[in-house]
């Protein structure tokens, strides 16, 4: 009998319909707004940041395991000067490998085999990974369109917590839906992670990508800082996707918890880059807001293409996504809808049904980036016209 290459708590993750999807549109020519990265560099200042820290030999050899002290006080800064919330950087900051590491990381060590972890659904693909590699057990609650956005039930999510339920992992703005938790919705999840003594791991990638409504972390509510493992980075916030620098908020309990797990998966990373996303945290507020505006208007022009070739369109609150319902256009599965797209107009988007575990729910559902150029977005938009 052959051994299967794949452990049993990884095999359903042998394959991401990004690779397919980018295969698919390098083959056909395609415009693609599948994957969310962007297309145009961050800002000059910072990519010099980078190159004089690598120049004066600043980073170059390992960093410090929580992170530089210039990016940990940084990221410290931010938090009080955004939101209010302080945090010691030296007991309370760490810096990750990307928001990607720090959940990992996270969920390593706080979830022990068997424990419930309760995400919004749909949810960011690795989060069933990081959660299925520390033997949880993932507990979805799926977010449901209502008029123009998605929302999260709250009876719903009060019905899932169990006696085995460890931590809630939260994210807002919300990838795929675009949905910003409002500040009622977080004061009901709070209250119920205070209630019943749950964790909350929050990702809060796309913080500075907010177009209607505000930000507001949940580790702000009462009874919530002690319980809150707060997670962000800076590729959405700098468009430096590439070079892999998040960080973790905290108390030190937690924030210890996390270090322990992180020091065996990279120990460290990104030396020189952590010493220019300092400076790129301290970059003006006319940086973030630039970036706001910039992205609110491709929102508008990739959803009024949408809306305009038939799709149902949910007009995203935040991220840099917007979710469609193909059910207008005569069509019901989103995977065969996403296969046939490059080939039909030479577009590429994804299809929500690989971020739900409920996949009947998320069939009809499909997400466009646009994070991408204008020429190129309203390219997509004529393409997507001839449909
Ligand atoms: C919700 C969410 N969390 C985390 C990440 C990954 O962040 P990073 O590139 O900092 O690892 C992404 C990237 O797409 C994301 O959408």
């Amino acid at each position: 009998m052959t051994r299967p290459p794949l452990n049993r708590r990884l095999a359903e993750f042998g394959t991401t319909i990004f690779a397919e999807m980018s295969a698919l549109a390098l083959s056909t020519g395609s415009v693609n707004l599948g994957q969310g990265f962007p297309d145009t560099d961050g800002p000059e200042a910072v990519a010099e940041a980078a190159v004089r820290a690598i120049r004066d030999g600043r980073g170059n050899q390992y960093p410090p395991g929580p992170g530089v002290p210039e990016l940990r006080t940084a990221v410290a800064d931010h938090q009080r000067e955004r939101y209010g919330l302080v945090y010691d950087p030296d007991t309370e900051v760490l810096v990750t490998a990307g928001a990607t590491e720090a959940i990992a990381a996270a969920l390593l060590a706080l979830v022990e085999p068997g424990d419930e972890v309760i995400a919004l659904e749909p949810y960011y693909d690795s989060y069933a990974a990081c959660v299925a590699m520390a033997g949880g057990t993932r507990v979805p609650v799926t977010l449901r369109p209502d008029g123009d956005r998605f929302v999260l039930d709250l009876d719903e999510l009060r019905a899932a917590v169990t006696d085995r339920t460890r931590l809630i992992l939260l994210n807002t703005p919300h990838n795929p839906t675009g949905t910003v938790l409002t500040r009622d919705e977080l004061a009901a999840v709070a209250a119920l992670a205070v209630e019943r003594d749950l964790l909350v791991v929050t990702d809060e990638v796309y913080e500075h990508l907010v177009f209607d409504g505000e930000h507001i972390p949940i580790a702000t509510f009462p009874g919530m800082r002690e319980r809150t493992v707060t997670i962000s980075s800076a590729g959405k916030t700098f468009s430096f996707t590439g070079w892999k620098i998040g960080w973790v908020t905290a108390t030190p309990e937690l924030t210890t918890a996390v270090r322990s797990a992180k020091q065996y998966l990279t120990f460290v990373s990104g030396g020189p880059f952590q010493y220019a996303v300092a400076e790129a945290l301290r970059l003006p507020d006319t940086y973030f807001t630039a970036l706001r505006d910039d992205l609110r208007a491709k929102r508008d022009l990739l959803s009024d293409g949408l809306a305009q070739a038939g799709f149902r369109v949910f007009r995203p609150q935040g991220t840099y996504f917007v979710t469609t319902d193909i059910r207008p256009l005569g069509e019901h599965d989103g995977i065969g809808f996403c296969r046939a797209l490059p080939g039909r107009c030479g577009v590429v988007a994804i299809p929500h049904a690989v971020f739900y575990d409920h996949r009947e729910q998320g069939a009809p559902f499909v997400r466009f980036a646009f994070c991408k150029r204008t020429e190129v977005l309203q390219d997509a938009v004529k393409r997507l016209g001839t449909l």
